[in-house]
């Protein structure tokens, strides 16, 4: 670890989900065996970005996330890099097609040919917001979606409008999750929309620099250590803190 990073408590991190009144509780929520848990999942309704290198450990972190996030809404997770672990995580069902996509349980999206560039990923965001509907939306590498400094029109929505409207008297609240491996090539909007960030270790001082600046949290810029540690902060907590997910027990 870096010799200037703070002393932090190294938390394992066992996600869960507050279960809607009368509902069961995820597993994880009855039988946490983590001395000290705590919940990481995005509140629905808080924008979510996880930055790191490549192989630092993002889409496992995300992964961990939006596995208990859809067993209480629907989760669609757009795969435009063909990740092969997210199509393995439990209750994931594959999908190639925009029609095909049906905004429940957990979806992934996993586009090929033409319809895997920018603006076609775009539009499929765009569906998402149309729907209506309170979900999650997980962009694994944010970069393939949008890499120009304005947000295209589906990610804007999604992360302008799309946190809270009223539909016919009822509360519609959506969650974007974004993973980038260059958070200063990303619209900076996926940054300042964001209320829950997750930082790995990241290769350029630029990056390191843009979470620093984009949180306020100097310790951002700092490597978080080694085994896939990443910092966790969200907004309004005093400093951010080390996390290690637990991966055997989050995906198996
Ligand atoms: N907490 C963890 N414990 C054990 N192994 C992990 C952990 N996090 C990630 N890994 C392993 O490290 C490798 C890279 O992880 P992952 O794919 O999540 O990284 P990534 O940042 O999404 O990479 P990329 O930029 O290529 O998408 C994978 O083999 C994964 O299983
Ligand atoms: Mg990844």
């Amino acid at each position: 670890m870096n010799d200037k990073t703070p002393k932090q408590d190294l938390r394992t991190v066992y996600p869960d989900l507050a279960p809607k009144p009368g509902e069961a509780p995820p597993r994880e929520h009855r039988a946490p065996r983590s001395p000290r848990p705590m919940n990481i999942v995005p509140e629905i309704g808080k924008h979510g970005l996880a930055v790191g290198k490549n192989g630092s450990g993002k889409t496992t972190t995300v992964a961990s996330l939006i596995v208990p996030a859809s067993q209480v809404y629907p989760v669609l997770v757009i795969d435009s890099k063909g990740d092969g672990s997210l199509e393995q995580l439990p209750g994931a069902r594959v999908v190639t097609l925009p029609k095909d996509i049906e905004f429940d349980g957990l979806e992934i999206y996993k586009p090929e040919g033409l319809l895997n560039t920018s603006d076609y990923l775009d539009g499929v965001l765009q569906l998402a917001y149309e729907t209506k509907r309170s979900m999650y939306v997980y962009i694994d590498e944010m970069y393939q979606v949008c890499s120009r400094p304005q947000p295209s029109l589906g990610l804007s929505n999604l992360l302008m409008r799309g946190r809270h409207r009223s539909v016919n008297g009822r509360p519609v609240r959506m969650s974007t999750l974004m993973s980038s491996q260059r958070p200063s090539w990303i619209p900076r909007h996926c940054g300042t929309e964001a209320t829950y960030f997750y930082v790995h270790d990241l290769a350029l001082p630029d990056d390191r620099k843009r979470m620093a600046e984009l949180t306020g949290m100097p310790s951002l810029a700092m490597q978080p250590g080694p085994n896939h540690e990443f910092w966790f902060y969200k907004t309004g907590m005093g400093e951010p803190i080390l996390c290690r997910i637990n991966k055997r027990k989050e995906l198996t």
